[in-house]
């Protein structure tokens, strides 16, 4: 755990070789290779709970679920839930019923604001939490799902919700898989959207791990969350 107990927060994104998470249609990205499937099955089966924006959710209509056996075997073995909990954060609450994720034999759960909660419960979701808001601070929810039994969150994206997790601070290690595929596109999502961060105050990474496999190159970073190690790193 880190300060303040709140949930760990492991980001998980696949992008091509020009940095885009997406082609310009926001197509559902199914460009990595089976490794890199297993790969983010692998980190979904290490985490409690996954979040991922409602602009995902719209891209995939599903989610990931374990489906290793190896994988199913470790989390029983841990005395875990076979699937971790799949959170979608939707500010507005605007989805679709009729998503497959609403079918699929995970446990579900919406982030929302007080009014995007109006409407949704069981049978959709198992649980609704319904604090967020424009200003919302994401150290108290990670805190919040914390407490609730969730300590390590994948973030499987998009753009939009990783870039608000990394201004608050609360991703802690990202895996990031370089696909050998150009997308191009000025409308193309890349996995940090939002309004950027000035060079200076850019959060810093420390590589842990770079690994290639075929093609592919699979990066492991950790984020230096301490501001003196962050102006270190800029000597
Ligand atoms: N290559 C990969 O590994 C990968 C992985 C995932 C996604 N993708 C791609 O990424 C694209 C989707 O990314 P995206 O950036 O457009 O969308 P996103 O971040 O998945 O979702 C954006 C939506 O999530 C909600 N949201 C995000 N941050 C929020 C916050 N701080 N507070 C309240 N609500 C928040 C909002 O929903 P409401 O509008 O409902 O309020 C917002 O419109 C798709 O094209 C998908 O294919 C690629």
């Amino acid at each position: 755990m880190t300060e303040n107990d709140r949930a760990v927060g492991i980001m998980v994104l696949a992008m091509s070789v020009d940095g885009k998470i997406a082609d310009q249609k926001r197509s559902p990205a199914r460009f990595g290779s089976a490794a890199d499937q297993l790969h983010l099955e692998t980190q979904i089966a290490q985490a409690d709970g996954v979040l991922f924006g409602a602009g995902t959710l719209q891209a995939y209509g599903t989610t990931l679920r374990i489906t290793q056996p190896d994988l199913l075997k470790q989390r029983q073995q841990q005395g875990k839930p076979l699937q971790p909990i799949h959170i979608v954060c939707s500010g507005s609450g605007r989805l679709n019923p009729d998503y497959r994720f609403f079918q699929q034999a995970v446990p579900r759960w919406l982030l929302t604001s007080a009014e995007g909660a109006q409407g949704w419960g069981l049978p959709q979701f198992d649980r609704v939490l319904n604090n967020l808001t424009d200003e919302s601070d994401w150290q108290q929810i990670f805190r919040q799902l914390a407490a609730l039994g969730l300590k390590k969150i994948a973030v499987t994206g998009g753009g939009q919700l990783v870039a608000s997790l990394l201004a608050a601070e609360v991703i802690d290690e990202i895996w990031l898989t370089v696909c050998p595929l150009i997308l191009g596109g000025t409308q193309a999502p890349t996995p940090v959207e939002g309004d950027g961060f000035l060079a200076h105050l850019a959060p810093r990474l420390e590589l842990r791990s770079a690994q290639v496999l075929g093609s592919e190159v699979f990066l492991h970073y950790g984020c230096i969350q301490d501001p003196k190690d962050r102006q270190l790193t800029n000597l």
